[in-house]
């Protein structure tokens, strides 16, 4: 596989996070020491640690991510943060979350947000992904894509991550089937070559270290997208190690 992020939501001081990015960092390196080809490995911490993490992070087995951002470059937004105050601190920012979605975030908005990213020239990472299930999921997935990427040309983006993300299978130790996962995997494969994006499909929804190796089996599938496990060195560097293992 080729990508792991974790997102670490609103959890962990600045302390703790710092302490967490170091074990990470160790972990992967000792990883690496012994031969394993890491796959690209982000992390999102919360606003609130970017930097302090930053400062922590040697800036090859790691790269930072934001959780959202701002679609204006900047103005009088009171408590937003723009991809153009992000430059330089995070290479990557997660667009879309379903939890932002759930909180008032619309197709709209969302398209907006990715396209502040791409002119910021930071990398998004698009979640899509289904409310419920329906048989109407797939549908509903990649319209939501389609939108998410109406501001911008999606064949002039040098970089695009898109992590299918059923809402209903985040942070409740019930991961999606592999079988829905492989569908979906290749549906959003086919959808982005329509639109001639060069772009890597990720999963996430309760993904760790003991069901990792159902999700490194999915043809195609670029990566994942880990929250709550991400909040384990432990688990988070095992996963890591079998996405490595995956080729
Ligand atoms: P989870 O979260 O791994 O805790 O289900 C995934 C996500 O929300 O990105």
């Amino acid at each position: 596989m080729q990508y792991v992020v974790g997102n670490w939501k609103m959890h962990l001081t600045v302390p703790e996070a710092v302490a967490l990015a170091g074990r990470i960092e160790d972990g992967l390196a000792h990883l690496a020491a012994g031969g394993v080809d890491l796959p690209r490995v982000v992390i999102c911490p919360p606003f609130t640690a970017l930097s302090a993490v930053s400062d922590v992070l040697d800036g090859r087995t790691v790269a930072l991510g934001a959780q959202t951002s701002h679609w204006a470059d900047h103005g009088a937004h009171t408590g937003e943060i723009s991809p153009e105050q992000l430059k330089g601190l995070v290479e990557y920012v997660i667009v879309g979350h379903s939890e932002r979605r759930a909180a008032g975030e619309t197709d709209e908005v969302v398209a907006r947000k990715l396209a502040a990213v791409v002119r910021a020239g930071l990398i998004p990472i698009l979640c899509v992904g289904e409310t419920e299930a329906s048989p109407d999921a797939e549908k509903h997935t990649l319209a939501q894509l389609r939108a998410g990427l109406a501001d911008v040309d999606p064949s002039l983006l040098e970089s695009l991550l898109v992590a299918y993300e059923p809402a209903e299978d985040i942070g409740n130790g019930r991961p999606a089937e592999t079988g829905q996962v492989t569908e979906m995997t290749a549906a959003l494969h086919s959808e982005l070559s329509d639109l001639k994006a060069d772009a890597a499909v990720l999963y996430g929804g309760s993904v760790d270290q003991d069901n990792v190796e159902d999700f490194i089996k999915i043809p195609k599938l670029d990566g994942l997208l880990v929250g709550g496990a991400s909040l384990s060195d432990q688990q988070f560097i095992a996963i890591v190690g079998e996405a490595a293992g995956s080729g």
